[in-house]
């Protein structure tokens, strides 16, 4: 007999039957983040890569709501009670043959079917006795439906749809095939590679389109002897340049899932990485406003990075590269407070604070990440040192090209 939609919720879940859905999102909310870290590395548009660093955010939070709920519920670890299939699919996703056909797999097929997942999940939820579930999913649903609309938009631009829908058709019927995203079809033998399956890597620089090109950026000290408006430009061609930082910690993210590295790592790395997005994003906002373009990266930090252990990446971003750059942050707030530019003002306020952030946790984690282990924090910076010195044998280590 069918369920009217007032019987529905008259059932409500309990908790059995509501650990296992959180444990479903949870997996698949992590893996958006893992999936996305590495295609943020590949895509070329930098207008894509500021507001996906945006998306990863929204689920680095919901694994944490979905995390503190699942402890309350004893609901024990996420990925270990899931079918082998499901995960077979998931993983499926990132191994897009462009990053089109990934944004089709990601956001249509995958963000899609955890959209309907999590308002079939609502719907089920008794008023009184699934509340603090109902309240979190209600938070959830309406970031995912605006991530949903935005990709309609991006989806327009793909120069070369038939690939991206062929794929997209190919990880719908294999998500079907399993019995979707509750895999109640699952079967051991679900063995089959969508047409354009391409096996991700990562690449060892960040790609772009024919706007950006890798070029070097003007040193601090030329700087600080232009005319005011010149130095302005340059100066937000180094926030924009930060999207170097953010690509290091994409690239910390998805390397951290296969280290195992813990919910709270992941958690807290996302939000340095969003907040480097971010910084990205005001040098293309404020130079637009100042009538330019942005034109460059210079790719050089990123590379030095990803000759690096996961542990050295680390520690060269947050404890050798953004203590250096950190002296400069409050002159600079201070040069535009006197010069009235409340709009540089503002952008050089938040990088100031989210940075004096970053060093914080940087420390604290390799302090954790250490307590196992015989080195001290100093010995992991003449080890990460080591490293760019043999990457660039013929400079001496001033660290920073700009
Ligand atoms: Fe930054
Ligand atoms: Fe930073």
């Amino acid at each position: 007999m069918e369920m009217s939609e007032a019987d529905r919720s008259a059932g409500g879940l309990g908790v059995f039957e509501l650990t296992d859905k959180l444990r479903r999102a949870a997996y698949l909310e992590n893996q958006l983040i893992r999936q996305s870290c590495g295609w943020f590395l590949r895509i070329k548009k930098y207008e894509l890569r500021h507001r996906i660093g945006y998306h990863i955010w929204t689920h680095a939070e919901h694994v944490k709501w979905i995390n503190e709920r699942l402890g309350f519920l004893r609901g024990g670890k996420s990925s270990v009670s899931l079918e082998p299939a499901l995960i077979r699919f998931v993983e499926m996703v990132i191994n897009a043959p462009n990053e089109y056909a990934f944004l089709r797999g990601t956001y249509l097929v995958l963000k899609k079917s955890l959209l309907r997942f999590y308002q079939e999940t609502a719907r089920d939820c008794d008023p009184a006795a699934n509340a603090y579930d109902l309240r979190m999913i209600n938070r959830i649903i309406p970031e995912i439906e605006e991530q949903m609309l935005w990709v309609d938009q991006i989806l327009a631009e793909d120069p070369n749809p038939d690939v991206s829908i062929q794929w997209e058709s190919s990880l719908s019927v294999a998500l079907n095939s399993i019995g979707g995203i509750e895999a109640t079809a699952a079967r051991n033998d679900f063995v089959e590679e969508p047409a354009g399956y391409q096996r991700f890597s990562p690449p060892d620089h960040l790609l772009f389109d024919e706007r950006i090109s890798d070029k070097p950026l003007m040193p601090h000290d030329e700087k600080t002897s232009l005319p005011y408006e010149d130095a302005l430009v340059e100066q937000f061609r180094i926030f924009f340049n930060e999207i170097y930082a953010a690509g290091i910690l994409a690239s910390i993210l998805y390397d951290a899932f296969d280290h195992d590295m813990s919910a709270e790592f992941i958690h807290d790395f996302t939000r340095h990485f969003w907040d480097e997005c971010r910084h990205s994003e005001f040098g293309a906002v404020r130079l637009k406003e100042l009538g330019q373009e942005p034109d460059r990266v210079n790719q050089k930090l990123f590379r030095n990075s990803q000759s690096m252990p996961l542990l050295h990446k680390v520690c060269y971003l947050t404890l050798v590269l953004e203590p250096h750059y950190m002296p400069r942050k409050k002159p600079r707030f201070r040069e535009y407070e006197t010069a009235g530019d409340a709009r540089s003002q503002l952008f050089a306020d938040h990088d100031w604070s989210d940075e004096i952030n970053h060093v914080r946790l940087g420390k604290d984690w390799l302090d954790k990440l250490l307590s196992d282990d015989a080195r001290s924090i100093e010995q992991l910076k003449d080890e990460t040192r080591a490293i760019l010195a043999r990457l660039n044998p013929d400079e001496n280590l001033t660290l920073s090209p700009f």
